[in-house]
């Protein structure tokens, strides 16, 4: 497996490897690698990939000013290690340097998912992922990028950008990883305590009860975003947003009914967890 810290490295190796005709997958990711992020491997090679590049880059245009960039987890050499043991062929690992120049100042913005959701209470947020990731796909030159449907608003929005700037990269969305309690991996759950992360429980088992009531034919949707923040709360939950969308297009959705996502954001002490579900009918 190759650790590769320049963006000069990267693209000579990738050129090589599509010369040879291998298909070639990035998964993105901020490192402190979990079965979420190892799952995307397993994805990428079903998706067809030949070569697989994991990218470990703690992106600081992401985090807000009060956010947890400095205290965000890292562990480079327990993270490389996991990606050897999964055959990873690439790691692309650069430094905030070599990633953004002193006087960068050019943005990739996605102007219409980048607006409700998380973005509410984290403005610059996706900015700085469409950024990042723009900057990742030419550092890498991936034929297909495979993201997690964890960060639901975060995948769609990476869908919209390479299909508005024509980047030919096939997007491929993998399903959530949980813990063997329902709790969506994440590497932010090591900061709840235990009692914090039994009440985070609320999320995916509210989530799980919204599905199978409206399997069971509930219409109501008022009821069941009711029902679910609810959950969330008497679990001492702060609920930041509990939403009903179009799962292609995030815009809010007024009634049951075609493909639908139910997004969910709550703070458990002060870490503040993701989560959500997608339903059909
Ligand atoms: P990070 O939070 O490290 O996540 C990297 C990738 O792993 C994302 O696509 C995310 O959705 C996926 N992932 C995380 N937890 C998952 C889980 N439990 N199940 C399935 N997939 C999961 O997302 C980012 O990093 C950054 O914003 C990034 C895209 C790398 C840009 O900096």
């Amino acid at each position: 497996m190759k650790i590769i810290r320049t963006i000069a490295e990267m693209q000579a190796w990738s050129d090589e490897k599509r010369r040879s005709g291998a298909v070639i997958a990035v998964i993105p990711t901020m490192g402190f690698l979990h079965d979420g992020h190892l799952s995307l491997i397993d994805t990428a090679r079903k998706s067809g990939a030949d070569a697989v590049v994991v990218t470990i880059f703690v992106n600081p245009t992401q985090f807000g000013p009060n956010e947890d960039f400095d205290k965000y987890p890292r562990d480079f050499e327990r993270d490389a290690a996991l990606c050897e043991g999964k055959k990873v062929d690439a790691v692309f690992a650069p430094s905030a340097e070599e990633m953004y120049p002193k006087d960068s100042s050019t943005w990739v913005v996605e102007e219409k998912l980048s607006r409700g959701l998380c973005a509410k209470t984290r403005p610059t947020h996706f900015r700085g992922v469409t950024t990042v990731v723009a900057k990742l796909f030419l550092a890498t030159l991936p034929h297909l990028a495979v993201f997690g449907q964890k960060d639901g608003q975060q995948a769609r929005i990476i869908k919209r950008m390479v299909r508005d700037l024509n980047f030919p990269i096939r997007i491929v969305i993998s399903p959530i990883v949980r813990e063997a309690d329902g709790l969506a991996r994440s590497s932010r759950n090591k900061y709840l305590s235990e009692e914090e992360h039994r009440n985070a429980l609320s999320l995916s088992r509210g989530l799980g009860r919204l599905k199978a009531e409206i399997e069971a034919g509930e219409t109501d949707l008022q009821r069941l975003l009711g029902g679910l923040r609810a959950e969330i709360e008497g679990a001492n939950g702060v609920v930041d947003y509990v939403e009903a969308v179009d799962a292609e297009t995030l815009e809010p959705i007024s009634r049951i009914g075609g493909k639908m996502m139910f997004p969910v954001a709550a703070y458990f002490g002060k870490t503040r967890l993701i989560d959500n579900i997608l339903v059909e009918k």
